[in-house]
């Protein structure tokens, strides 16, 4: 019987970094029964107070959530513990600046999102260092960067604990639907950066 081999030609779409262990969390690609558990604590205000998009509709949080384990660009990833949906983490592939002959797709931008009803356990700090190694190890990234809110100090506590680097505080820079401008924080990471840590 003859066989036909279809091959797809098209971007080389990089493998997701997912599953991966850090500490007692697993960190892995969402799937559908995730949704509800994510939606339980996406849209509580405590959450919304630190994120300048306020509120997700669900169902398009369904749609980017599904989307991801498709997508060249978009790494986000639950995290797990003890089977037990407590945390997720965003890693997104981002292009550099519009100059003539920039690479594309070398740099990435992490975040996280802890339930609340687990906060202050070191879970945040595990997912980012995590989140910094699927993005330098498995994906080959060159710079990786986070923002916060100035006044979100565990945040902060969190990028710095990661070993993330503070590269600018910019004034009245982010929209928050219900606090107004806010002032945000930049923290960036190289790879050697990284690589000097790890070594
Ligand atoms: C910010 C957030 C991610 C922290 O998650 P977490 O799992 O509680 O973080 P960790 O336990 O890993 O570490 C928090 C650190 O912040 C410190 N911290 C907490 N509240 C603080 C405050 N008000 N001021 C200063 N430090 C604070 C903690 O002491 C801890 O540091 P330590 O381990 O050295 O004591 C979580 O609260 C959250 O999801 N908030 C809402 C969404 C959000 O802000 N996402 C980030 C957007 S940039």
């Amino acid at each position: 019987m003859r066989r036909t081999v279809v091959v797809c030609e098209g971007p080389a779409v990089p493998s997701s970094p997912w599953p991966a262990r850090a500490d007692d969390l697993l960190l892995r690609d969402p799937v559908e029964a995730d949704v509800e558990a994510l939606l339980a604590f996406r849209n509580d205000p405590v959450v919304n107070h630190f994120m300048v998009r306020t509120h997700v509709d669900p169902d398009d949080l369904r749609r980017e959530l599904l989307a991801v384990p498709g997508s060249p660009t978009d790494h986000s990833c639950v995290v797990e513990r003890d089977g037990e949906v407590v945390a997720i983490g965003f890693l997104d592939v981002v292009d550099g600046p519009g100059q003539p002959g920039v690479p594309d797709g070398t740099d990435g931008l992490i975040g996280y999102i802890v339930d609340p009803r687990f906060a202050g356990q070191g879970i945040a700090t595990a997912t980012a260092r995590a989140l910094l190694g699927a993005a330098f190890d498995d994906l080959g990234l060159r710079r990786v960067t986070a923002a916060a809110n100035a006044d979100n100090h565990a945040s902060v506590a969190v990028l710095e604990k990661a070993g993330m680097r503070r590269e600018r505080l910019s004034r009245q820079s982010l929209w928050h639907h219900e606090l107004g401008w806010l002032d945000e924080v930049g923290y960036a990471l190289l790879a050697e950066e990284w690589a000097a840590r790890a070594g």
